[in-house]
């Protein structure tokens, strides 16, 4: 791609606050490249021209940049613990007091499953999710809660019967009860400050985009974030190497708890 890739990082960041410098580079940069080229423009100088007069074309480029693919349930096995293990011990401790953060939460499909399975806990109407995320796209679709029947396919029929109304031929409305529990703000993890007293953080597949650096910031920031015993709940392919230098155990995969 003709001309300068650090002075579009610039221009990114001044239009969005996205600091592409903490994203892996060449992932981001070929993702972004491709863009720019399905849309014919000759270079970065070009498209940052373009993206500030065009809100069709920002969008799709922050909507682009944010890869904000989610579905409820994701990797059901995993829920199985937080059924089995996480929430009954949450619920103990904590009652409805419980606080729960889903951190890049894209469009809701996250922090709403949780609301649901907690419902075996505790009533709806006691359950406050915290769900944050960069993007103000995904932040609105989230908002509306209406899903393709795809998105649904990992989650119990139990919730599915219970907690939407089907629209048409293949779409899904959840339903209001389950979406009073759930708080949809902006936040961007880079630069934001973080919710505080938490028992519960749950951030899984956008750290895989960061680099070593700005992961290791984010974890840290999660420990500050949690109480003694809080859980942390990570991605699939997001395992933590150094969780014990950081201050975690674990005894499951992808679950680590701070230090009493
Ligand atoms: C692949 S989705 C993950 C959604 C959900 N957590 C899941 O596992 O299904 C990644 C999300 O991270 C968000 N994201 C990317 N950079 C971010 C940042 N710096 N701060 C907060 N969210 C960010 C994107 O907007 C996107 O919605």
């Amino acid at each position: 791609m003709a001309n300068d890739y650090e002075g579009f990082k610039k221009n990114v960041y001044a239009l969005t606050s996205i600091d592409l410098n903490s994203y892996k580079e060449r992932q981001m940069k070929r993702r972004i490249d491709t863009l720019i080229a399905k849309n014919k423009y000759p270079g970065y100088d070009e498209y940052i021209a373009a993206i500030k007069k065009d809100k069709a074309l920002f969008e799709e480029f922050v909507n682009y940049l944010t890869i904000n693919v989610s579905e409820f349930y994701r990797n059901p096995e995993q829920w199985k613990i937080l059924e089995s293990d996480v929430f009954p011990e949450l619920v103990k401790k904590y009652g409805s007091g419980v606080r729960i953060w889903s951190a890049a939460c894209s469009t809701g499909d996250e922090p709403y499953s949780l609301a649901m399975l907690l419902s075996k806990f505790m009533p709806l109407n006691k359950i406050k999710i915290i769900a944050t995320d960069i993007d103000e796209q995904v932040l609105d679709k989230a908002r509306m809660g209406l899903y393709r029947g795809q998105s649904l396919n990992a989650l119990p029929d139990e919730f599915k019967t219970k907690y939407f109304t089907k629209v048409g031929d293949n779409s899904f409305q959840i339903k209001d009860e389950v979406k009073k529990c759930v708080e949809f703000k902006k936040h961007n993890l880079l630069k934001d400050p973080y919710p505080t007293r938490l028992n519960l953080i749950v951030c899984r597949n956008v750290v895989i985009y960061f680099t070593e650096e700005a992961k290791d910031g984010i974890y840290r920031k999660f420990y500050d974030s949690l109480v003694p015993g809080g859980t942390l709940f990570v991605g699939s392919t997001e395992q933590i190497v150094n969780y014990r230098d950081l201050g975690f155990t674990s005894s499951r995969s992808f679950f680590y708890k701070k230090n009493e």
